[in-house]
């Protein structure tokens, strides 16, 4: 891998791309070939906003590759709470650990990180900007369900807060798929990743509701509304509840059609369509530690072996 860090979908070449894919099928057909590749090895967990699957799966990562992790813990418990800054933070952990994992609620927060460490640093979400090793584990999905070849994808819920969104459609550009964003107005996609991605020969086409789109598609990517970022709750309220997908919104899809969410769904899918050929999310989750095992293993390179 020819990069120190990631901090966003968009610094990833197609090439990028597929080598951490193809390497992650390889970890995923035989975990046993580097179950002890990177022994001794450390990674730093800097967790400022909630986690369930991404510090867990790189937990899992980490020690599936035979390394171990260090984790901050909770903001309420760590030095954050008297003030240290972040710059200082990073800098401190860097010496104990050999590579980094941060999520923070303020975006563009893991590129400064980056600034102050040597060692790889990955963003695992920097408020609503980008969450790429998320964007790594969907594409690993899409491409084993749909392949990445004259795709057509759907991209549904909040995308004007929801960083997987962003991140999945800067690297989706990259493979030339045919993308739609479904959403209420006032969730749509932030004019300027529209502008960003129309630079990179995206071609944007939104919705405002699935019906007319949905028989096309052969993916579709449902979002949570990341009530946590709306600056109104008022705002909120208004598009709580909307663009839910149920058994019947699915009849007039393709058979083929592969529902995928980052989770966590609050009431977005309904649970009845976990049990149809369509959901994917789960497996999603799942294949969020081969690949997160490959991507270590290349930021980390041979230098601790
Ligand atoms: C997502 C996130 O944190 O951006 N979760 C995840 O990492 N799988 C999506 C979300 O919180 O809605």
């Amino acid at each position: 891998m020819r990069h120190d860090h990631l901090i966003t979908s968009k610094q990833l070449s197609r090439g990028d791309i597929t080598e951490v894919l193809d390497h992650a099928a390889e970890i995923a057909d035989d975990p046993g070939a580097v179950l002890e590749k990177h022994a001794g090895t450390l990674l730093g967990l800097l967790f400022f906003e909630p986690s369930t699957r991404t510090k867990m799966s790189f937990e899992t990562a980490m020690k599936r590759l035979g390394g171990d992790v260090v984790d901050m813990g909770s903001i309420e418990s760590s030095s954050v709470k008297k003030g240290e800054t972040l710059a200082d933070t990073v800098r401190v952990i860097e010496g104990y650990a050999d590579a980094l994992v941060l999520r923070h609620p303020r975006e563009g927060a893991p590129k400064m990180a980056s600034e102050y460490v040597d060692v790889p640093l990955v963003n695992a979400g920097d408020g609503a900007g980008h969450h790429p090793s998320q964007t790594l584990l969907d594409l690993y999905t899409i491409r084993e369900n749909a392949g990445l070849e004259d795709l057509s994808v759907g991209i549904m819920g909040d995308l004007k807060y929801g960083r997987t969104v962003h991140s999945l459609a800067y690297a989706l550009t990259k493979f030339d798929a045919s993308q739609h964003f479904i959403s209420p107005e006032s969730l749509q996609l932030p004019r300027e990743v529209v502008y960003d991605l129309h630079q990179n020969g995206a071609t944007v086409r939104e919705h405002g509701d699935l019906e007319s789109i949905l028989p096309t598609l052969d993916v579709l990517y449902v979002t949570r509304i990341q009530q946590e970022r709306f600056p109104d709750e008022n705002e909120y309220r208004k598009v709580a509840g909307e663009y839910r997908i149920d058994a019947g919104t699915l009849e007039a899809a393709d058979d083929d059609l592969t529902v995928m969410h980052p989770l966590p769904r609050v009431d977005e899918i309904a649970p009845e369509v976990d049990d149809t050929g369509h959901a994917a999310y789960f497996e999603q989750a799942h294949n969020g530690v081969p690949v997160r095992m490959a991507l270590l293993d290349l930021l980390l390179g041979d230098s601790d072996e």
